[in-house]
C-alpha cells in the first residue's frame, strides 16, 4: 500500500487566462499526478466557493490564498495516508474546511486535492482513471455500474454570458446521436462545426468563438440560431431528428428578473408561464431533445409547469438548479423539478460528493450529464468520470480549442483502447 509523501499547489492559468489551482501528489514509491481544476462565469448561486484573493493582483482573480491552503493546511493532513480511500481522505479534507460550502479551505484547493488523489491512486494500481473511478463508485455506493462511451453534446453556438452578442440562450448543442462509435460522433460534429462556419462566412457573420469553442455571431433570435444549425447539418449529409439532435442551456437565471424572462435580443419579455410555453414550441418545432436550465434556478414554480409541459418529450436539465448538490437535488426530486442533472465537480468540491449525487440520480431515475466549465484547462479528468461512472452523455464545448478538445482526444483513446465499451445512445 503506497502513502502519499508530499503534496504541492501551485496558481497556474485557465482558458480565460484568470488563474486556477493545480497539485500535484506524490507517493513514497515516487508516482506523482497532477490535476487543475476548472472555474465557471454562470455560476449558479448555491455552489460551493471558489476562493479568490480579491487583492491586485490578477485584478483580484488570484487564488493564491487557496493555494496556500493546500500546501500549509491540507498537506500535512493527508502525509501518510493511502490515495486508494477517497472518499476516507475527501472526508478528512471536508471536516477540516467544516463549512457547508467549502468557503473556509476553498471549493477550488479541495477540488484540486481531490482530483489529484484520485489520479495519482489511478496511476499506483496501474490502472486507467476511468476504472478506478468505477471502483471508487462501488466503493461508496456498494453498487457496480457499467461504464461506457458517453454520447457527446457539443456547444458549436454560444450566446449569453458566454458571448459579446445579442442571443439570450447561452448555448447551442449538437448531439450526434445517430453515431455508432464515439469517433463517428466526433466527425459528424467537426464537420458539422465548420459547415456552420462556412454558413457564417457566406452570410458575413462573425466566426470568432466563445469560451466553449462555439460560434458567437450576431443573430436576431434564438431561433435563427437553430436554423443555421440545422442546415449545417443537413450540408454535412446528415439528417436533423434522425442522425444529429439539438439541445439548449438556456442558463435562464442570467435573464429572469424575478418575474419576468427578458429575451432582450428578441425584445421580449415573458412570465414562467409564456416562457415554458415559448420553450415547449422551439421543442414541437425543431428536433431538440434537451433543455438545460429552461427556467431560474429559484423559480420552482416556473420549473414546474416546465417538468409538467415537456418532461415526457424532452429532457430537462438542471444545472444551477441542482449545482451538483445531493441536499438541493433530494429537495428538486421530492417536488418533482426537471428530470436529469448536470454534473460539475467544482460546483459542489470533492470526487466523493459527485459520485453521491450520480449515484441519488442513478437510484431516482434522473439522467447525469457531466460537464465542464466554461473557464477549462488541459485536465481530462471529466472525460475518465464520464466513462467510468457510465454517466452517458458528456457536455465539453465545441470541437474546438485544445481545452474543449482535450476532452473529446481522451475520449477517442479511450474509446481505441478499450474495444469493450461501447457508445451511449
Ligand atoms: P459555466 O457555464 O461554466 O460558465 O457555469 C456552463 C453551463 O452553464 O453549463
Ligand atoms: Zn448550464
Amino acid at each position: 500500500m503506497s502513502k502519499i509523501s508530499d503534496i504541492k499547489a501551485i496558481q497556474v492559468l485557465d482558458s480565460r487566462g484568470v488563474p486556477t489551482v493545480s497539485c500535484s501528489i506524490t507517493l513514497d514509491n515516487n508516482i506523482t499526478a497532477k490535476s487543475i481544476v476548472p472555474s465557471g462565469a454562470s455560476t449558479g448561486t448555491k455552489e460551493a466557493l471558489e476562493l479568490r484573493d480579491g487583492n491586485k493582483d490578477y485584478l483580484g482573480k488570484g487564488v493564491q490564498n487557496a493555494v496556500n491552503n493546500i500546501n500549509t493546511i491540507l498537506k500535512p493532513a493527508l502525509i501518510g495516508l493511502d490515495p486508494c480511500e477517497q472518499s476516507q481522505l475527501d472526508t478528512i479534507i471536508i471536516e477540516i474546511d467544516g463549512t457547508s460550502d467549502k468557503s473556509s479551505i476553498g471549493a477550488n484547493a479541495i477540488l484540486a486535492v481531490s482530483l489529484a488523489i484520485s489520479h495519482v491512486a489511478a496511476k499506483d494500481k496501474g490502472i486507467e482513471l476511468h476504472r478506478h473511478f468505477a471502483d471508487i463508485y462501488q466503493n461508496i455506493t456498494g453498487s457496480k455500474v457499467e461504464s461506457n462511451l458517453p454520447m457527446p453534446m457539443l456547444n458549436i453556438l454560444n450566446g449569453g454570458e458566454h458571448a459579446d452578442n445579442n442571443i439570450d440562450i447561452q448555448e447551442f448543442m449538437i448531439i450526434p446521436k445517430g453515431a455508432q462509435s464515439f469517433k463517428e460522433a466526433m466527425r459528424w460534429s467537426s464537420e458539422i462545426y465548420q459547415n456552420l462556419k462556412s454558413i457564417l462566412k457566406s452570410k458575413k457573420l462573425s466566426t470568432a468563438v466563445g469560451d466553449e469553442g462555439g460560434f458567437a455571431p450576431n443573430l436576431q433570435s434564438n431561433e435563427e440560431a437553430i436554423k443555421l444549425i440545422l442546415e449545417a447539418i443537413e450540408n454535412s449529409s446528415l439528417i436533423p431528428g434522425k442522425d444529429v439532435f439539438i439541445s439548449l442551456d438556456c442558463a435562464a437565471s442570467e435573464f429572469f428578473d424575478g418575474e419576468n424572462y427578458n429575451l432582450v435580443g428578441e425584445g421580449r419579455s415573458l412570465n414562467p408561464e409564456s416562457f415554458a410555453n415559448y420553450l415547449e414550441e422551439l421543442v414541437d418545432r425543431y428536433p431538440i431533445i434537451s433543455i438545460e436550465d429552461g427556467m431560474d434556478e429559484n423559480d420552482y414554480e416556473g420549473w414546474r409547469i416546465l417538468t409538467e409541459k415537456i418532461s415526457a418529450k424532452c429532457q430537462l436539465v438542471g444545472d444551477d438548479l441542482f449545482v451538483t448538490n445531493k441536499t438541493i437535488f433530494q429537495e428538486g426530486i421530492i417536488n418533482n423539478l426537471a428530470n436529469s442533472i448536470l454534473i460539475k465537480f467544482n460546483q459542489i468540491g470533492s470526487i466523493t460528493e459527485t459520485i453521491e449525487t450520480i449515484n441519488m440520480a442513478n437510484t431516482n431515475d434522473y439522467k447525469s450529464i457531466i460537464s465542464h466549465r466554461s473557464g477549462e484547462t488541459e485536465d481530462t479528468t471529466i472525460a475518465d468520470l464520464a466513462v467510468g461512472l457510465g454517466a452517458g452523455q458528456i457536455k465539453t464545448g465545441a470541437p474546438c480549442r485544445s481545452d474543449r478538445v482535450a476532452k473529446y482526444n481522451r475520449l477517442l483513446w479511450i474509446e481505441e483502447e478499450s474495444p469493450e465499451l461501447s457508445l451511449s445512445q
